[in-house]
Order: C-alpha cells, then sequence, then structure tokens
C-alpha cells in the first residue's frame, strides 16, 4: 500500500466561496447584534445633541423670553393683518414676507387677517 492512499480523499466540492460553522454563527450573531444596537442608540445620542429643534423666532424680540403682542379689538379698526411666519420686518403686522419665506422653503404660512363683518 502506497503511502498516497493512507491521506484522507479530498472531496472535488463545488465552492461557494463563503462558509460559516454553527460555531462561528453562534459569535457573529451576537457580535452582529451588539454592534447594530450600538450605533443605533450612539446614532440616537448624537442626533440628540446635535439637532436641536429649530426655531420659528429668528430674529424678533430675541432678547425676551416671550414675544408677546396684545390688542383691544375696538382699535383694530375694520381690518388688521397679523404675521404667522415670524419674518415680517413690521412685526406682528404681516408686510408680505412669508411669500419670500414660502419661495425658499417650500412652506405655505400666510397672516392672520381680522375684519369686521360687512353690515
Ligand atoms: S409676513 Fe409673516 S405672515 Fe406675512
Amino acid at each position: 500500500m502506497s503511502t498516497l492512499s493512507l491521506l484522507p480523499l479530498a472531496k472535488p466540492v463545488a465552492s461557494t466561496g463563503f462558509h460559516i460553522s454553527k460555531d462561528q454563527l453562534t459569535i457573529i450573531v451576537p457580535v452582529a447584534v451588539a454592534a447594530a444596537l450600538g450605533t443605533y442608540l450612539l446614532c440616537r445620542y448624537v442626533n440628540k445633541k446635535s439637532c436641536k429643534k429649530s426655531q420659528v423666532n429668528k430674529t424678533i424680540n430675541k432678547d425676551s423670553s416671550k414675544v408677546v403682542h396684545s390688542f383691544d379689538i375696538e382699535d383694530i379698526g375694520s381690518k388688521a393683518v397679523y404675521c404667522r411666519c415670524w419674518r415680517s420686518k413690521k412685526f406682528p403686522y404681516c408686510d408680505g414676507s412669508h411669500s419670500k419665506h414660502n419661495e425658499e422653503t417650500g412652506d405655505n404660512v400666510g397672516p392672520l387677517i381680522i375684519k369686521k363683518k360687512d353690515a
């Protein structure tokens, strides 16, 4: 008997190029799950830190803790147009700046119009 006949026969196997054993899976799966969970939690933490919700009021009375205007209904006259986009240079009145804002942002804001009923 020759020594060649003692060697295990090499089986010609069509190579799939990738094989993972059960033992390897018991390590890979928990590591992959832990990595995915860690990435998700890290992204949430980073986004929470860096992405504050944007402010509506960019310029008006920024030194005040709250911007409030009050009018007596008798003083309004027959019609008043109030800004709701916070871009007006005549705030709290609308000066038409909402049009530019809508054009630039794709928003759809407009003024609040208060008027007396036609008699
Ligand atoms: S300018 Fe703000 S609603 Fe018109």
